[in-house]
């Protein structure tokens, strides 16, 4: 599977092109109502080149990352006469990437489709590298597809009216990329006085270098690539039990929580000397507010665990840290060791 090209800023004139000198019979426009309103008037108003398109709205936020939004859009793309020469624009963050994507590559086996990011997240992670999927009874990302985008098309100008909490969210995937392959990127982003969109912009490439240096090893994550599941394998676990709470947490901020609880992990397992693990707790204590997680929770949080992708047979296989800026995975744990790193992230909350 041969990586999509990543644009980065001048998108508009390279959409144009593409849309002058390929052939589609239907051009679809998704987009959520927050990308709806903020986004697509800036990319409209850059394009020379586009003819007759159609808008697919779906609702926004990872309770909708369901088989059911597909199939709704299945049908919609089915009334208004998509065919397998159809293009699907994705104008939005990673669940409307994931779910756009998914229904791209799986409608009569398989139509064109273009990621354009508009939250940190997306750009940095989600909407480059080839996975997209959907959400099952609340388990992440359990039914999918490995399918390139035709390109991936990144604007910062997009984050200017992006909420803050979404821009530490999308920050926590960047901080995964510097703690897995780059220590310098993490050295960084720490670093940065503020974590707001504009001083993180200039880092957007670094993030994305690795993220496809990552993927080019193992497109379909048989092996190397499983090191971007750093903190997910807790961290969706986390997302997965507090999607069913009023207050859900976002991805990133999931994750986050993700990473430090399986830091403690890398450094039970001897992996993680102790200066790095404490350099891990004190760049992301500078950046979030972190609180300790009820242990009542723990079961629950195993049940999620269990479901992981990664694991095989009965043992939960993680993706550890040995240093920061180096990954290992396929790390086998036990139940005893993981609720022992939960205590030790606890006791260090304090
Ligand atoms: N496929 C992958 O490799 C991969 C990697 C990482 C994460 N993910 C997935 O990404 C998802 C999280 O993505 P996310 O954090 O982008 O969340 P999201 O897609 O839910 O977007 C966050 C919110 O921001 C709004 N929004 C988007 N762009 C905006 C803009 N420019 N201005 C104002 N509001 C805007 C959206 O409407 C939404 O309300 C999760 O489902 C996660 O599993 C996928």
């Amino acid at each position: 599977m041969k990586a999509a090209t990543i644009h980065f800023e001048v998108i508009s004139s390279v959409l144009d092109q593409y849309l002058k000198n390929n052939r589609y019979s239907t051009l679809f426009f998704l987009v959520d109502e927050m990308t709806h309103f903020h986004c697509l008037p800036l990319l409209l108003a850059d394009l020379d080149h586009l003819d007759a398109y159609e808008i697919l709205e779906i609702e926004s936020g990872e309770e909708h990352k369901t088989i059911e939004t597909v199939k709704n859009l299945w049908l919609a793309l089915t009334e208004l006469g998509a065919d397998r020469d159809t293009l699907v624009i994705n104008l939005g963050g990673g669940v409307l990437t994931d779910m756009g994507g998914f229904m791209a590559s799986t409608f009569k086996r398989g139509v064109k489709f273009i990621n354009i990011p508009t939250t940190l997240l997306s750009m940095v992670d989600a909407s480059a590298g080839g996975k997209n999927g959907v959400d099952l009874e609340g388990m992440k990302n359990m039914v999918g597809t490995f399918t390139q985008p035709e390109m991936v098309l990144i604007d910062p100008k997009f984050l200017k009216t992006l909420d803050p909490r979404q821009v530490k969210s999308g920050l926590a995937e960047m901080l995964k990329h510097g703690l897995i392959y780059d220590r310098d990127h993490w050295d960084n982003l720490v670093q940065l006085l503020q974590h707001d969109a504009e001083s993180l912009a200039p880092f957007i490439m670094d993030s994305i270098f690795i993220k496809q240096a990552v993927v080019d090893l193992d497109p379909y994550e048989k092996g190397k690539r499983k090191i971007l599941n750093f903190g997910h394998t807790i961290g969706h676990a986390i997302e997965s039990e507090s999607l069913e709470t009023d207050f859900p947490l976002l991805h990133g901020e999931a994750i986050v929580i993700g990473m430090l609880i399986e830091a403690f992990l890398s450094h039970q397992k001897n992996l993680l000397p102790t200066e790095d693990l404490v350099e891990v707790c004190e760049g992301f204590e500078s950046i979030y507010a972190l609180s300790a997680i009820d242990l009542k929770l723990f079961p629950n949080l195993m049940g999620w665990m269990k479901h992981d992708k990664k694991n095989t047979g009965s043992a939960i296989n993680f993706s550890l840290i040995d240093q920061i800026g180096q990954c290992q995975f396929n790390i086998a744990c036990t139940e005893n060791e993981i609720k022992e790193a939960f205590e030790n992230y606890n006791e260090w909350i304090g």
